[in-house]
């Protein structure tokens, strides 16, 4: 970490998981604690950057120094990444957000019947939003950063991902039910477009954030010379 290396930068991270209601009691939601996303924003913060932290459902207080939005939905997500992102430098979307919503949101709660079973969940899906804002920058300098998390073919997988979402940076890593979610500590190998892979060995959720500002950092660097 270089202190003071983000300053004058402004930079968007989406956190938490995404929650996408069923009828006013229930909805589908994910276990994403909002951690990483979380140490995103303070790290970025402690190195001089203004931040906007979008944060989907986390039971984490809101970071000091910090400009949180707090929001439920992907669509919602989408609104809030996409209006911060207007004037951003990077993008960093650590969300979890849900690949599908409910077709139909009950405005009443869904009743059990007796002697009736229940009726199926029909879903459709969400917008891809970090390969909405890798295609549509809002300006041609601003970086943006993905996560990935596969349960195998790590490293393959995570490739072809970075590729189809085209963004800069993809933080992958492996997960399983014990693994990352929840947990302070966390593995990864970040993947840039250029080829390059950086291993980020187990550790702090800051020291992964960290090393993820250090290549934005780097890229800003390129993009001013
Ligand atoms: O495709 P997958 O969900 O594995 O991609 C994960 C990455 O894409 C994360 O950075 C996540 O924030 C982002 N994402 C998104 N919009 C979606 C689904 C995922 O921006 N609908």
């Amino acid at each position: 970490a270089r202190p003071g290396d983000l300053a004058g930068r402004h930079v968007v991270v989406s956190a938490g998981g995404t929650r996408e209601p069923l009828d006013p009691v229930r909805y589908l939601g994910n276990r994403s604690s909002g951690r990483q996303g979380y140490a995103l924003a303070r790290t970025a913060a402690a190195r001089g950057a203004r931040v906007t932290l979008v944060a989907a459902h986390t039971e984490l207080p809101d970071p000091a120094g910090v400009d949180v939005v707090h929001i439920g939905t992907a669509g919602q997500l989408r609104e809030a990444v996409l209006k911060a992102a207007a004037d951003a430098d990077a993008v960093v979307m650590a969300a979890a957000v849900a690949d599908f919503r409910p077709a139909v949101y009950a405005t009443g709660k869904i009743k059990k019947k007796d002697g009736e079973e229940p009726e199926p969940i029909t879903l459709v899906r969400n917008p891809d939003i970090l390969a909405e804002i890798s295609a549509d920058r809002a300006h041609s300098g601003q970086l943006v950063v993905g996560f990935a998390a596969e349960t195998d073919e790590v490293l393959a997988n995570g490739r072809a991902k970075l590729a189809r979402k085209g963004c800069d940076l993809l933080v992958v890593n492996e997960v399983g039910e014990h693994k990352t979610f929840g947990a302070a500590e966390n593995e990864a190998v970040i993947l840039a477009a250029d080829g390059t892979e950086t291993p980020v060995p187990f550790g702090p959720k800051e020291v992964l954030a960290d090393k993820v500002w250090d290549l934005v950092s780097a890229r800003f660097g390129e993009a001013r010379s």
